[in-house]
């Protein structure tokens, strides 16, 4: 039995870190832009090798939004796919692909979907790229030479993002297939610089949808760390 006694900030942390959960469902009305602000702004303390922040980041909403969704699925409907990143199922360890497979039933499950049904599959991705209907997305790019420790750093940035969300009561989904369609983003966008490592959808989150009630399930302790005397 652990002796540790809870401090206020332990209690909250354990909240804010355990509320955050990807979200797929949500409600149509738009985060007000003060919150957005202070949003981002807390976004933006996180941390990153030698204080660079190598991140640049893109947020649409409204009429920018619904132009990029559409864009976005003419992209996929013409398997116009541009990744900045390379992306290879052969990246994943057996053990990885194992947490996938049992991340993919409860998900899939959860919207009846059968597990063998490639085609309902495709359909609900393709539906993904509208944001799995949130007012707003959020894209990070990596400036710089974007190389794997600048990416490391927008990595730090996005978990500090989504935390923020969680902490003003905005839901959100990381969204990696969002990366798939770079020169879409960045043509809509009107962007040049950086390369696109994920989209984020977030607003407020549909608490009636059976999908938002999946929870991921994570590795014990001492599966992925090794205490050293
Ligand atoms: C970099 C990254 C990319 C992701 N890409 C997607 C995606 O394309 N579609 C999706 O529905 N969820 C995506 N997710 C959400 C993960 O599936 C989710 O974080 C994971 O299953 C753990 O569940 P939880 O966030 O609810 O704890 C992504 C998460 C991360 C961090």
């Amino acid at each position: 039995m652990s002796l540790l006694a809870p401090t206020e900030l332990s209690t909250a942390a354990e909240k804010l870190i355990r509320g955050r959960r990807a979200t797929r469902a949500f409600r149509p009305d738009a985060v007000p832009e003060d919150t957005m602000r202070a949003i981002f702004t807390l976004a933006g303390a996180a941390p990153s090798n030698s204080n660079a922040q190598p991140w640049r980041v893109e947020v649409v909403s409204g009429a920018a939004r619904e132009h990029l969704a559409d864009a976005l699925r003419a992209a996929h409907a013409a398997n116009r796919t541009s990744v900045d990143f390379p992306y290879s199922d052969d990246m994943y360890a057996p053990v990885h692909q194992a947490r996938r497979a049992a991340f993919g039933a409860g998900l899939y499950g959860a919207l009846g979907i059968a597990p063998d049904d490639q085609a309902a599959r495709a359909a609900y991705n393709e539906e993904s790229l509208r944001f799995y209907g949130a007012p707003h997305a959020a894209f990070l790019f990596v400036t710089g030479n974007g190389g794997p420790r600048l990416a490391s750093d927008v990595g730090a940035y996005l978990q500090t993002l989504l935390l923020a969300m969680t902490a003003y009561g905005v839901a959100s989904c990381p969204q990696g297939l969002l990366s798939f369609y770079a020169d879409t983003v960045r043509d809509e966008l009107g962007i040049a610089e950086g390369r696109l490592l994920v989209g984020v959808s977030f607003g407020y989150a549909d608490t009636t949808a059976p999908v938002n009630r999946v929870t991921a399930g994570r590795a014990a302790l001492e599966e992925v760390t090794t205490f050293h005397d």
